[in-house]
């Protein structure tokens, strides 16, 4: 886990919960101030679409073909991302099917200068299908 992580401020149950993620966040961004709303504060629409991505980029590299987006779940935004805050995109793999991958998502905010002080912002669980190249549902390639 890099050293950011290391760091005295995050709760314990965060910290656990990162470890059953893969050390390196899918996607990593800083919140500017195009994606403010009226109370300044994130949102949730932009969180939204880069939990889509990171999400996307592990189901397309499990499938190894392209996939579409077809369900996600309920996300319960649980702390506000604000502007200026790093904002991190873990994923897993949960499930491969014939033609779906399950993926989860938890994302993290870092905040403070030193980025060192981290807030679950939400953890989500979506469902990709495997496509061909006329959109329709294909098998997944296994690497093995
Ligand atoms: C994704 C799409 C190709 C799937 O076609 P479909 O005929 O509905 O697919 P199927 O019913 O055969 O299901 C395909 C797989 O998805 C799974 N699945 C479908 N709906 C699901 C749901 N709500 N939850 C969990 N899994 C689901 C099925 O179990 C199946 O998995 P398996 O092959 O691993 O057993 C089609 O629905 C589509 O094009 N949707 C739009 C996708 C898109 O554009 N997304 C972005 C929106 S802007």
């Amino acid at each position: 886990m890099s050293d950011v992580f290391q760091k005295e401020y995050h709760p314990e149950s965060l910290q656990e919960k990162l470890k059953t993620y893969s050390a390196d966040p899918m996607i990593r961004v800083v919140m500017m101030p195009k994606d403010t709303n009226a109370l300044g504060s994130i949102f949730g629409g932009v969180i939204l679409s880069q939990l889509d991505l990171a999400a996307g980029e592990e189901a397309r590299k499990t499938a190894g073909r392209n996939v579409v987006t077809k369900y996600i779940n309920g996300v319960d935004f649980i702390a506000p991302v604000k502007m200026g805050d790093w904002v991190s995109f873990f994923t897993r793999t949960e499930k491969v099917g014939n033609t779906s991958v399950v993926v989860r998502v938890l994302v993290v905010a870092h905040r403070g200068a030193r980025r060192a002080r981290l807030f679950e912002v939400t953890e989500a669980e979506l469902v990709f299908v495997a496509v061909d190249d006329a959109g329709k549902p294909a098998p997944i390639l296994r690497a093995t």
